[in-house]
């Protein structure tokens, strides 16, 4: 596409001396680490419930930031002042370069008289620095109405280097006043504009702004940074591309597209170059861990082909085996192959959205999951047959949108279990989609018997932690025992570690 697009700015400045309530309620993130830099986000919203967060749109607001080596922040390396635009709901994004790489740095930000609480961070090793270890925690699907976010307030308290959020970070359903499975009431009880199913701007906007007054998803924010992707439900669920799962006209649903894109880069902490150009955002990308390991971050939605035979679990044919159907789109798909190749790391690991492993209801001919990877085998096969001719000796894919746990094993031929293991999947289970969960699904006995690459199957809420070594990787599946009430535990319900050069997933 020609030409640079103009961004729209907001006309009249306010101070921050204007601002008369707390407009940090929405808490600090950061995210996308490099070895010298990471984004630093906050949004402006005073009242975060209402329409344009409780500041009049058309204004923009000077928002001081600081970054500092220490906890207190006494000892502050870089700061400056960033534009809150309402163009932009009042998010600020700062990208901070010239810090040290793999160092823990914290921040915050004034306004006015206002001041945000202190967020921590953590840069990126240096590019080929000897890393002995990279612990990512592995996040997804925090439907608001089916669970409180406590899985993430025990994120929060893990050592990690960085939270991977792979997708549903908002859902798109209307929130009745009790907010569903939280039961709220009194005062807590949602207002009626939350009730409806989103389509505009304002609407988007809003289902970000609710999900971060949840104070344990802003703990997690503020504890680690995060590297996110979307997966369908930010938008719509199971869209494809510019299909909409109602079939709206493409362009009626690009337009909400649009919107649904600008709201999440305003909410996330990405740069620039992930913001939207009307429906359009390049948010997959690539992140170094020295030469220990590289994620590669997906966008499985914006470019994939519609689901075949009208999606839903469907037994493959020729539809579904359409050489010609991809889930990525041949760009994206160049870019990964592209990076399978330079890559120098000893692990390469491809996060993305939905399950890539075949996952069978039944032996023989079986019905799958035409949404997952299972629906586009061609394009999985290329991705295989990239890793395998770039030699690619430590392939992890990391998944969520299933709700469930599983450890996985990548097999050259999933019906035949003597075949070659290519690399291990982990998919993470939601942070609170699925309301309680339970711990071992209806159909367990039977996926366990007639999927035996799947080596492990729960589903309880939670989330993973995946711990990189030159050794090996280790998965961590955390458990919680409830969501649909605050306060739940965590625990750990069962570990597995593969081996470098030797892919397969044991118990560790
Ligand atoms: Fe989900």
């Amino acid at each position: 596409m020609a030409g640079e697009v103009r961004r729209r700015r907001s006309g009249r400045e306010l101070s921050g001396r204007e601002v008369g309530e707390d407009p940090f309620t929405l808490g600090v993130a950061s995210g996308d680490p490099l070895p010298d830099g990471v984004v630093l986000w906050t949004r402006l919203a005073p009242r975060p419930l209402e329409v344009d967060g409780g500041l009049p749109p058309e204004c923009r607001i000077p928002v001081e930031w600081a970054i500092a080596a220490d906890e207190g922040l006494r000892d502050v390396v870089c700061g400056g002042v960033a534009v809150a635009d309402g163009a932009d709901a009042h998010s600020v994004h700062v990208e901070v370069d010239g810090l040290e790489p793999g160092r823990t740095y914290w921040y915050r930000f004034h306004c006015g008289r206002w001041t945000s609480p202190v967020g921590r961070t953590r840069t990126a090793p240096a590019p080929g620095a000897d890393v002995r270890r990279v612990r990512m925690g592995l996040a997804s699907c925090q439907q608001y109405d089916e669970g409180y976010y406590t899985a993430l307030a025990h994120l929060a308290g893990e050592e990690l280097d960085a939270v991977l959020f792979v997708g549903d970070y908002i859902y798109e359903n209307e929130i009745n006043a009790q907010a569903g499975a939280r039961g709220y009431t009194g005062e807590q009880q949602l207002p009626e504009v939350f009730d409806h199913w989103l389509t505009t701007l304002d609407g988007y906007r809003l289902r970000y702004a609710l999900g971060k007054t949840d104070a344990d998803l802003r703990a997690a924010h503020a504890a680690h940074p995060w590297i996110v992707t979307w997966d369908d439900h930010e938008v719509e669920n199971n869209y494809a591309a510019a299909v909409s799962q109602r079939n709206l006209p493409a362009e009626e649903f690009l337009r909400r597209r649009a919107a649904a894109y600008q709201a999440y880069w305003e909410h996330m902490p990405l740069r620039e170059e992930q913001r939207p150009r009307g429906p359009d955002a390049r948010l997959y990308r690539r992140f170094r861990y020295g030469d220990l390991a590289r994620f590669d971050v997906l966008d499985t939605r914006q470019y994939r082909s519609d689901q075949a035979y009208g999606d839903g679990w469907k037994y493959p044919g020729p539809e579904s085996e359409d050489p010609a159907r991809t889930l990525t789109g041949a760009e994206q798909e160049e870019w990964l192959l592209d990076g399978f190749r330079e890559s120098p790391a000893t692990w390469d690991v491809v996060v993305q959205q939905v399950a890539f492993c075949q996952r069978k209801g039944n032996v023989g001919r079986a019905r799958v999951s035409m949404d997952a990877w299972d629906g586009y085998p061609a394009s999985r096969n290329r991705v295989l047959q990239g890793a395998r001719d770039a030699g690619t000796a430590n392939l992890v894919v990391l998944s969520g949108d299933v709700h469930v746990h599983y450890a996985m094993d990548i097999k050259e031929d999933f019906d035949d279990p003597s075949s070659v293991t290519l690399g291990v999947e982990i998919v993470g289970t939601s942070v609170s989609s699925g309301f309680d969960g339970v711990e071992r699904p209806d159909d367990w006995e039977n996926v366990m018997r007639v999927n035996p690459h799947i080596k492990y199957y729960a589903e309880r809420r939670g989330y993973v932690v995946v711990t990189f070594t030159p050794e090996s990787v280790r998965a961590d599946f955390r458990v919680l025992p409830y969501a649909t009430r605050p306060g739940a535990p965590v625990g750990t319900d069962a570990s597995f570690v593969s081996r470098a050069g030797r892919p397969g997933f044991v118990p560790a």
